[in-house]
């Protein structure tokens, strides 16, 4: 659904009608605003749950995960890198191991932007054995595949460089995006501006948290949540849980969302935000029932703009 929420388009606006009072003439000689900075477009909510369809197929096809070191896992990787290599994205799959199994890591790169400021999204692509991992984490892969393509399909030309990360063997711990993080260059880590984490973001239980760091990212989630009405908390199911932690580690600026896992929803949250108070925010976190019927629509389509808002706004 799309919202329309306050940004630089309504200060261009504002600054456009002021000249034009101050001017008094459409035709005067008054310099031209600046453009407006290219408004955040609707996620389409459709679109990603049609991602989370296949990967509760991949999952299916291939002994019911995506874990690591299994069939899933590739299979999902390879699903997401047609869709953006089709698309025009420049992708590279990085190798590790872990476990005595390879592990992928997947990113993207939209071509163009200033390559010394680089904003980052990703998400963990991998579940754990015990199931298909819908929630946890196709929510935050499936959103971040769609925003990449939204940003092909609106041929969307930023001001900072753009790239998208699907990480590998988060669930045994963080190991992808560190293995990433610990081969970056001093200099290439120091071009990342910032870096947005997605996981779990379709709880069917939801909570809206945002993670409490970087001030500007925080500010920028918080304001999206602002103006479609929807009250935020910060994130404390366990700070440094996933894999915007190595890249706080190495002193990039991170942010994110998340809708909750194994804890508790209280009454106070289940008053502002619906659902069942005394049940967990995914009751089948890392279990078999995590398919595409754990997920709740509105909290993944209401995430997944706000993904996109943060994306476009951070970067134009
Ligand atoms: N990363 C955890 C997992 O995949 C889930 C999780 C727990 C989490 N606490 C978090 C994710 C806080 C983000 C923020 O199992
Ligand atoms: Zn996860």
């Amino acid at each position: 659904m799309k919202l329309s929420v306050p940004g630089r388009a309504t200060a261009a606006a504002v600054v456009a009608a002021v000249t034009l009072l101050t001017t008094g003439s459409i035709a005067g000689a008054a310099p031209a605003p600046e453009p407006a900075a290219a408004a955040a477009p609707d996620l389409p909510v459709a679109s990603v749950k049609a991602h989370l369809t296949q990967f509760q197929s991949i999952a299916t096809a291939n002994g019911g995960n995506r874990a690591h070191g299994r069939a899933g896992y590739k299979a999902s990787l390879d699903y997401v890198k047609a869709k953006l290599d089709a698309a025009g994205f420049t992708t590279s799959v990085q190798q590790f191991t872990s476990g005595g199994a390879i592990g992928y890591n997947l990113i993207a790169d939209w071509p163009g932007g200033d390559t010394n400021q680089v904003i980052m999204a990703g998400s963990h692509l991998d579940s754990v054995t015990s199931g298909a991992g819908i929630n946890d984490n196709g929510s935050g892969s499936a959103a971040v595949l769609e925003a990449a393509l939204t940003v092909a399909r609106t041929n969307y030309q930023p001001t900072k460089h753009l790239r998208f990360a699907w990480w590998g063997a988060e669930e045994r711990g963080l190991v992808g995006s560190r293995y990433y993080v610990n081969n970056l260059s001093s200099a290439n880590r120091a071009r990342i501006s910032g870096y947005l984490n997605f996981d779990m973001i379709g709880s069917p239980n939801p909570g809206y948290f945002v993670y409490d760091d970087d001030p500007a990212i925080e500010k920028t989630f918080k304001d999206y949540f602002a103006g479609i009405g929807v009250a935020t908390e910060i994130e404390t199911e366990g700070d440094g849980r996933s894999d915007h932690a190595p890249f706080k580690s190495a002193g990039v600026p991170v942010g994110g969302l998340f809708t909750g896992a194994s804890n508790t929803k209280s009454a106070a949250q289940a008053a502002k935000w619906g659902g069942t108070a005394g049940q967990s925010f995914d009751r089948c976190y890392h279990s078999s029932c995590d398919t595409t019927s754990n997920i709740n629509e509105t909290a993944l389509d209401r995430n997944g703009d706000a993904l996109a808002y943060a994306v476009w706004e951070l970067s134009s």
